[in-house]
């Protein structure tokens, strides 16, 4: 149960179009956030961060929150995404990561073998605790202080996408080392990945509790793995990290003086997971999001017609011209009318290059229709 000062229990986000969105209740005018919208794209964002390497700003308080409010200012979107980053817990757990400007998350030392793996879960998950994330709690209190009623959308990494870089050491093509450890020594992988689930679980739980009104778990690299190997050797790892959140509810008045339980809404996304659409719903989210290579219609036919949809603009569409880009929307919104209900986003995350003003002007189309 959440605190009766969170957000959603004090009923300031229970109402909010995201969130009646994720919880499966079509909205008369579709919720829009884009994933990175915080970022490269904001010329603000820039100028705060000369300086600033990129995991020291996620550790700032200030800074972070003051990140993830830019873009929620600018263009007007419908949820706030914390600023901070999937490999923040691996650092707060111990690991020597760091992220390379323009490339990414690098590991100081890889793990590649059992030995490894036993090294790395020495450190026991259970000591994140309150204390270990007082940066992460006391930036979402600044910025859920400033957004209203405008909920903020906490995250974390999922298991296989964390694992990817902590087995390759950093950014990989087709992670085949990780694919590697998973059949080649399955004992050192599910270690590894009951590790990982715990660490990220606690992170995403201390988001929720310090006031976000959703979550998604970013299965980023998911999309690198046959369904075989993504039952078998990760969806229990994303269960498992899902499950420190799962027991997050608050109540909400309804008629006649009873009250309704609901859970925190979990979005759980993934590039080029098109074929674990179904295994991905199953791991205990609420709400799939999309990515650009299928069509939202598509994809809500291949999860039963039943599952909120989040996604799927390109990319790639945002730099061409406008009307071009409008279509675009147009076809993307008449496709979520197959899902119960859809959350508007990118299909991946905002190119760096991206003219801000057309994300503003987006959010305008979307509300506007
Ligand atoms: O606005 C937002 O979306 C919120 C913040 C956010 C960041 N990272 C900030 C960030 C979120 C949700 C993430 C998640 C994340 N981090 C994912 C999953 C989402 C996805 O893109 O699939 C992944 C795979 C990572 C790991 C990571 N961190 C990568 C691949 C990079 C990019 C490297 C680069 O420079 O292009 C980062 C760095 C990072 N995380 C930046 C930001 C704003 C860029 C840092 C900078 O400004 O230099």
């Amino acid at each position: 149960m959440l605190d009766p000062s969170h957000p959603l229990s004090a009923g300031r986000t229970a109402s909010a179009r995201l969130v009646r969105a994720y919880q499966g209740v079509r909205q008369e005018v579709a919720p829009v956030w884009f994933m990175r919208q915080a970022g490269r794209s904001l010329p603000e964002y820039r100028e705060l961060r000369v300086g600033t390497r990129m995991l020291d700003a996620c550790l700032d308080p200030a800074l972070a929150s003051e990140i993830t409010l830019q873009p929620v200012r600018r263009h007007g979107v419908d949820a706030g995404i914390f600023f901070s980053d999937i490999v923040i817990p691996l650092r707060l757990a111990g690991v020597d990561v760091d992220i390379v400007p323009g490339k990414g998350p690098v590991l100081g030392s890889p793990v590649r073998t059992a030995d490894d793996v036993a090294r790395l879960t020495e450190t026991d998950p259970a000591s994140l605790d309150a204390s270990a994330f007082a940066p992460i709690v006391e930036a979402v209190a600044l910025t859920i202080a400033e957004l209203g009623e405008t909920p903020l959308i906490g995250f974390a990494g999922a298991p296989f996408t964390l694992a990817a870089y902590l087995v390759e050491g950093g950014p990989s093509k087709d992670h085949i080392r990780a694919r590697t450890l998973m059949h080649a020594d399955p004992a050192a992988w599910a270690k590894l990945m009951a590790w990982t689930a715990d660490v990220t679980g606690a992170f995403l739980r201390a988001q929720i509790l310090a006031g976000a009104s959703a979550a998604q778990l970013f299965d980023s690299w998911a999309g690198a793995l046959s369904l075989g190997d993504y039952t078998e050797h990760v969806a229990p790892a994303s269960t498992r990290a899902l499950s420190h959140v799962r027991d997050l509810t608050y109540d909400v008045p309804v008629d006649d003086g009873m009250s309704e339980t609901r859970n925190v809404p979990i979005v759980h996304f993934g590039v080029g997971t098109g074929e674990l659409l179904k295994a991905m719903h199953e791991v205990g989210a609420d709400v799939v999001g999309i990515d650009y290579r299928i069509p939202l219609d598509e994809a809500s036919r291949r999860l039963g017609h039943v599952v909120p949809l989040q996604g799927n603009i390109d990319p790639a569409m945002l730099d061409a011209p406008w009307p071009v880009l409008e279509a675009h929307v147009a076809d993307v919104l008449a496709r979520g009318a197959d899902a119960p209900a859809h959350v508007v986003n990118l299909g991946h995350g905002v190119p760096p290059e991206t003219d801000p003003a057309v994300l503003t002007r987006l959010v305008e189309f979307i509300h506007s229709r």
